[in-house]
């Protein structure tokens, strides 16, 4: 069957307060993207033909982070924060020019999975004027209440700052989601008033107004991870939890070994091979790509990095944004790669920084190793190539280029390019004086002896 047009709805103006931030509670992070970021994908993922999203006055790093994930969404302002019906009205212009079903989201609910919006808009081609969502709560403080007809019909929600202490002890929540086939959204939200506690508009009423009308209100279900709204620091943290529980089994579900689950993060985006080994203690920043039967060892910190099939990195590697390791390359202990490329079976095994570079193919990188790729003013890049040797505590200072199969003796502080096949020393000649250190001790000696 067509499904009708869809209009997201996403509601990000609420002021946050609950999070005590100077930040909007949206622009919060979960697994290296913004609670708002989560949102705006999972509104992409739902086919909306339009996504409008609704802002405070003033957030202006919330209109760019909208305009970073979904250009084309529309946005609109909610004059004050006058609750979540004001909210939906806000986007009225959206609501009227729209012929199809609406699919109110709240940006500050971001663990809910495509499939559970699709069985919530699956509800409205099965009868449901409005599809609520709604779960099971362990701890159902702060949220609505479902209370149902005999039939599982959701006759009304219950606020929690409205419910009688009997309505209190029940723990069938409100997930925020709300999906809406009805003739007019904006004329329903309309007729909602504020003669409540809090004396808000709630969208939540929308649901006895409509069992009033003789539409009907029916409740989708979905677990309690998914439902998490995030009001408060501690809530962030265990939304983050269950971000990461679920990375870590899907990434064992999908081949990769984790010796100790619990102490990997990843973020929204981590991609991970087959039969990837990730030893403990493990973080991944957002935009890392893993090939297959890579070995990323202990303590490693990885941002922004393509790592290569079979590569070894770590134990204690930093990868910063734009680090590509080729395959089989080696990157090792207190080695730090920004926007530098390793080519395929190169190695850098221990204590270096390699930064704006291309190290070629068989290229080794010696111990303490730099690339000074910074002077101060600009940044500066360095060509080292295939199968060049670069001795221990060697600093190349960019920009340079050391030609394929050339050495660069240990110390040397390169500043010309070294021609391919050559060696380059530019550290003192060594000086030789023969016995000076007997002589030198023969004459301590006799010193001290004297009183
Ligand atoms: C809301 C629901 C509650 C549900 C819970 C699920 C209402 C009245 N209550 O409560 O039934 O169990 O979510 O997490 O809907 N917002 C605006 N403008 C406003 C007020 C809110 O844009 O004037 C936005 C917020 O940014 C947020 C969302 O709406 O993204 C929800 O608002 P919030 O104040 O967090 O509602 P809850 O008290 O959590
Ligand atoms: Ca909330």
């Amino acid at each position: 069957m067509m499904q009708p047009p869809l209009l997201i709805v996403l509601l990000a103006a609420g002021m946050g307060v609950r999070m005590r931030s100077r930040r909007a509670k949206v622009l919060h992070h979960l697994a290296g993207r913004s609670l708002l970021g989560h949102a705006l994908a999972r509104a992409q993922a739902a086919a909306a033909s339009q996504i409008a999203v609704v802002v405070a006055p003033g957030m202006e790093a919330v209109r760019a982070e909208v305009l970073a994930h979904a250009p084309t969404a529309l946005m609109f302002e909610q004059a004050t924060q006058a609750g979540t019906a004001d909210a939906v009205l806000a986007a009225r212009g959206a609501l009227e020019r729209h012929r199809g079903d609406v699919l109110v989201l709240f940006a500050d609910t971001p663990l809910i999975e495509a499939p559970t919006l699709d069985k919530l808009l699956g509800a409205l081609g099965q009868g449901a004027n409005i599809a609520v969502l709604g779960f099971v709560a362990d701890d159902p403080t702060g949220y609505g209440r479902l209370i149902l007809d005999a039939s599982g019909r959701v006759v009304e929600i219950r606020e929690h700052k409205e419910a009688s202490a009997a309505e209190r002890a029940e723990t069938l929540c409100n997930a925020g989601a709300m999906a809406f086939r009805v003739p007019s959204l904006a004329g329903l939200l309309a007729r909602i008033r504020n003669d409540n506690a809090a004396q808000e508009y709630y969208l939540t009423d929308a649901v006895a107004l409509a069992n009033s009308e003789g539409l009907i209100a029916l409740p989708v279900l979905c677990s309690p991870q998914e439902a998490m709204g995030i009001n408060t620091r501690e809530q962030l943290a265990m939304a983050e939890a269950i971000f990461q529980a679920r990375a870590r089994a899907k990434a064992m579900r999908e081949g990769v070994t984790l010796i100790a689950p619990d102490t990997v993060w990843f973020s929204y985006d981590t991609a991970i091979g087959r039969d990837v080994t990730i030893e403990p203690n493990v973080f991944f920043g957002p935009g890392v790509v893993i090939a297959e039967g890579a070995e990323i060892g202990a303590n490693s910190h990885i941002v922004g990095a393509r790592i290569g099939e079979g590569a070894r990195v770590g134990p204690f590697a930093r990868l910063r944004p734009g680090a590509d390791v080729g395959a089989n390359v080696h990157v090792g202990n207190f080695v730090e790669l920004k926007n530098a490329s390793l080519e395929a079976g190169a190695k850098a095994n221990h204590l270096a920084y390699i930064g704006d570079a291309r190290v070629g193919a068989g290229a080794n990188i010696g111990a303490g190793a730099i690339f000074c790729n910074y002077d101060g003013f600009n940044k500066h890049f360095t060509d080292v190539g295939k199968g060049a040797f670069i001795g221990s505590n060697a600093a190349l200072v960019a920009p340079v280029r050391i030609g394929d199969g050339a050495y660069v003796a240990s110390g040397s502080v390169v500043s010309r390019n070294v021609e391919p096949d050559a060696l380059a020393i530019a550290r003192a000649a060594q000086e030789q004086r023969p016995g000076w250190a007997a002589k030198f001790r023969a004459l301590m000696h006799s010193r001290k002896k004297k009183p």
